[in-house]
């Protein structure tokens, strides 16, 4: 195990300005799935079918956020962060995902947003992060319909309107790989499609209600930078066969280059085009420009390099590498070749890193929560990131995930990714030393 550094030591790597922050999303940790008027999510109705989450967990009660916001917000605050990402549930503020909106639920976000703000909080939040309202999918197949864009659009644009003066920061997507290749093409997140046809079609719109939102959300007048979130990883082959770099190549022009060539070249990779075939996604005539339109910044989540061989095209570990309890490798080299690779291949907008943590399970010594690996896992992928601003690329924050143990999506609640524990009997949350640890950094004398 490698020796703990001087908080203070790994803190003055950092400017003065860079933005500390911790992470989460809407239903993994905010239960109340159908109080206050909210509708159903496609999460909601994944979670009832049997056998696709690992432990039967729902979002029903999750860590139960919605009702306690007020100790929620106060532990954030105990933790010295300059900034705190969350994403806003489409069908607590709009039931249907079109037609009325709902104000209990716009008015829990902005008691979200204000008791941040009252904290000396940023607010950073996210349009999407895959809890698409229930009926959107039943009318025109979720993301497969080109329609869904449209209704994006007028969402963001609504909360634009209302919340755009206090947020600092809004990301449209998370993660649109996992959206469409999980949620469609693979079937292991809602909504549960298997068709690489229909995957690619959704990915397509949702690129195009990104772009569209961004363009909405301008013509509003909001102020808060407006971005996206992409989950990457570095591909690399398995062994140095002609075979395994041919893989390589396609399995990085599916995750990486499809999103980032969209966004920030305006047109996706002619390669990965001609290997879908019928496959590929119909597009119109504008699109592309609407997709690339500019951005503010870009987010990224960083978990795992990703190895390709024929057998495996996307392995998150390459064998007998030190793994988590996801089995994703830990590998902080992969974050500062991902962002070295990103500064050599694109002109990105400044960069975040909008989620980066580890599962591990926790051990309990005296009553206290000792998780060492995660303390390490994130002091080294911390480490990684300076490496890469010393080398130039322009990375403005850092967002820990997550703040707390949550609902861990297929594998439901026995993942913990928090730097808080979650007692799901009680529902009390305990500081890890991971917590400990970087409030510790956090309020460690700046250089
Ligand atoms: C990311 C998700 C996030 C969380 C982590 C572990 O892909 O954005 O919600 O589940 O993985």
């Amino acid at each position: 195990m490698s020796e703990q550094l001087p908080v203070a030591e790994l803190r003055r790597r950092f400017a003065s300005n860079f933005v500390w922050g911790v992470a989460t999303s809407a239903f993994q940790i905010e239960g109340a799935a159908r109080a206050d008027g909210k509708g159903p999510s496609i999460w909601d109705e994944f979670c009832r079918v049997p056998g696709a989450i690992a432990d039967g967990g729902t979002g029903d009660v999750a860590c139960d956020h919605y009702h306690r916001l007020e100790s929620d917000l106060d532990l954030i605050a105990d933790l010295g962060v300059t900034a705190y990402r969350f994403s806003i549930c489409w069908p607590r503020v709009q039931p249907a995902g079109t037609g009325a909106y709902n104000e209990r639920g716009i008015g829990f976000y902005e008691r979200l947003v204000d008791g941040l703000l009252e904290r000396g909080i940023q607010p950073y939040a996210t349009l999407y992060h895959w809890d698409l309202p229930a009926e959107l999918q039943h009318r025109s197949g979720g993301w497969f319909g080109r329609d869904t864009a449209y209704r994006f659009a007028e969402y963001a644009e609504v909360i634009s309107r209302r919340l755009g003066d206090r947020i600092v920061s809004i990301a449209t997507h998370n993660e649109p790989w996992v959206s469409a290749v999980l949620g469609y093409e693979r079937g292991v997140f809602a909504p549960g499609v298997k068709d690489r046809r229909i995957a690619y079609q959704a990915s397509h719109h949702l690129l195009l209600s990104h772009g569209l939102a961004v363009q909405a959300m301008r013509a509003a007048g909001i102020k808060a930078e407006l971005g996206i979130v992409l989950n990457m990883s570095p591909v690399r082959p398995a062994t140095d066969s002609e075979l395994d770099a041919h893989h390589a190549r396609l399995e990085d022009g599916r995750l990486v280059r499809w999103y980032t060539d969209a966004l920030f070249k305006g047109q996706y990779p002619s390669d990965i085009v001609e290997h879908l075939g019928a496959d590929a996604p119909v597009i119109q005539a504008g699109d592309a420009a609407l997709i690339a339109q500019p951005c503010d910044f870009v987010g990224i989540n960083y978990y795992h390099p990703t190895v390709s061989s024929s057998s495996n095209p996307a392995s998150p570990a390459s064998s007998g590498a030190a793994v988590t309890d996801m089995g994703w490798e830990v590998a902080p080299r992969g974050l500062s070749d991902l962002l070295l690779r990103l500064k050599r291949d694109y002109r990105l907008p400044p960069i975040y890193i909008t989620e980066n943590g580890a599962a591990y399970r926790d051990q309990f010594v005296d009553g206290r929560i000792e998780d060492e690996q995660r303390r390490q896992y994130i002091e080294s992928h911390l480490l990684a990131v300076a490496e890469a601003i010393d080398r130039g690329v322009d990375v403005r924050g850092y967002f820990v995930w997550s703040l707390m143990d949550n609902f861990e999506w297929a594998e439901g609640y026995r993942k913990r990714f928090g730097i808080v524990h979650v007692d799901y009997a009680t529902l009390r949350r305990t500081l890890k030393r991971s917590g400990l640890w970087y409030r510790a950094l956090l309020k460690s004398v700046n250089a």
